[in-house]
């Protein structure tokens, strides 16, 4: 059941994070750099500290601090599954997103024939389309793109499954844009993938600080994503269907343990700070939140932070209207904040996206310029040539204030 959406304290929450703390030129930096990687509250830099110090052990040792080692992992898996969706034999730790993408297509492929195909579609980071490309040059598979509106920056759910056929095997998606925030029908394209026997791949980076992500619910059978988006450490985390993760050919070395399945995509010994940090991150968003258990306090959390975004959403679109020569790529209609995150791609006429991010940059405003990886979105835009865009995007912990702020000093740089 979906849980109340009471209001977050976001004053309250903004001091768990010291990294907002920072001042620019006199005054508080505005972090709205949030897809490329967000702030991390003290408790999760506490745990990764408190790790180094006293836990200094790798795992299956018959000592305390190996035994520590053990109880962390194992604490990570559960709350990472109820973090993602599935259970915790289908998590898998990594280096980051990309490394486990480029993990799954390897495997994956090896399992296909040379003419079979893959689904990938332009509103993805680079990272769910490139290792696709990898692997099908190497073993002569065939890849189609599934196009995205231009005018509202949605993918075209009818193109996407006019590609789809008997020699479809796997359809890689992105669950939200990290360029537009669009955040497409999951649902609708998973069954599309299952109903001609593909695999649904979908990429969770962008979504997973912005909305209650379940990969079962979606029905996808692996979603991926990276903690140091959601509050954590630099990592990377794939939750995979218990029975493909066990019988997908990844790379092993000989001893490995094959439980649980999803270990069997973790390579070599695992950053035991980062799985602190995961830990203590999910603990964060699940503490916003209110619920007997923790994955109810998921839900609750993501219930206000959903609302309260939405409120960021509106007032930013808003304020872009108003403001001479901008332009707001993707969906602009205030009525359709359900389909996209509080992430905005904006251009500016006669100045360049860099340009423009510098100097707020210099006003302690931290924005993003350029393609931000999701070269398939600013080629479909055709802003590709031009620079790209400005990203602004926001997270929970950002205010009312700060959308006015931004907004405030683009019209005075722009003047
Ligand atoms: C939507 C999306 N997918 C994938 C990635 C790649 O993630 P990672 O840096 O963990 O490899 C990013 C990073 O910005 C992203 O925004």
């Amino acid at each position: 059941m979906r849980a109340q959406a009471s209001p977050l304290d976001v004053s309250a929450l903004r001091a768990h994070f010291p990294g907002l703390a920072r001042m620019v030129a006199g005054r508080p930096a505005a972090f709205l750099d949030g897809p490329a990687g967000s702030q991390v509250p003290e408790s999760v830099v506490f745990a990764m500290g408190r790790v180094m110090r006293d836990l200094a052990a790798n795992t299956g040792g018959e000592f305390i601090t190996s035994r520590g080692i053990d109880e962390l992992v194992e604490s990570a898996r559960e709350a990472a599954a109820e973090f993602v969706g599935g259970t915790a034999r289908e998590v898998a730790f990594g280096l980051n997103m990309t490394t486990l993408s480029f993990q799954l297509a390897h495997a994956v492929a090896r399992t296909l024939a040379k003419g079979d195909e893959i689904v990938v579609t332009d509103l993805d980071h680079d990272a769910n389309i490139s290792p696709w490309l990898t692997v099908a040059r190497d073993r002569e598979l065939v890849v189609k793109r599934a196009p995205i509106r231009a005018a509202d920056g949605t993918l075209d759910l009818d193109g996407l499954e006019s590609l789809l056929g008997p020699r479809t095997k796997v359809v890689a998606f992105t669950l939200a844009s990290n360029a537009l925030g669009t955040v497409p029908p999951a649902r609708r394209i998973t069954d599309a993938a299952h109903r001609v026997g593909a695999l649904a791949v979908a990429d969770a980076v962008h979504f997973a600080p912005h909305r209650r992500l379940d990969r079962t619910a979606v029905g996808a059978d692996a979603v991926l994503c990276s903690p140091y988006k959601f509050f954590g450490p630099h990592a990377g985390l794939l939750s995979i269907r218990e029975d493909l993760a066990a019988s997908l050919p990844v790379d092993r070395v000989r001893p490995a343990s094959e439980e649980p399945p999803g270990h069997r995509f973790e390579t070599g010994t695992p950053s035991f700070e980062a799985l602190a940090g995961i830990c203590a991150a999910i603990e964060y968003i699940a503490a916003l939140g209110s619920g007997a258990s923790r994955r109810e306090r998921l839900d609750s959390a993501f219930a206000r932070i959903e609302a309260h975004e939405a409120a960021l959403s509106r007032r930013a679109l808003a304020r872009a209207a108003e403001l001479p020569g901008a332009r707001v790529h993707g969906i602009t209609d205030p009525a359709r904040l359900a389909e996209r995150t509080p992430t905005f791609c904006m251009t500016f006429e006669g100045r360049t996206a860099r340009s423009v991010s510098a100097a707020l940059g210099e006003r302690g405003v931290f924005t993003w310029w350029g393609h931000y990886y999701a070269i398939a979105v600013m080629e479909a835009l055709q802003l590709q040539s031009s620079g790209g865009g400005l990203r602004a995007g926001f997270l929970h912990y950002n205010t009312l204030e700060e959308v006015d702020r931004l907004f405030e000093e683009l019209a005075d740089i722009l003047r």
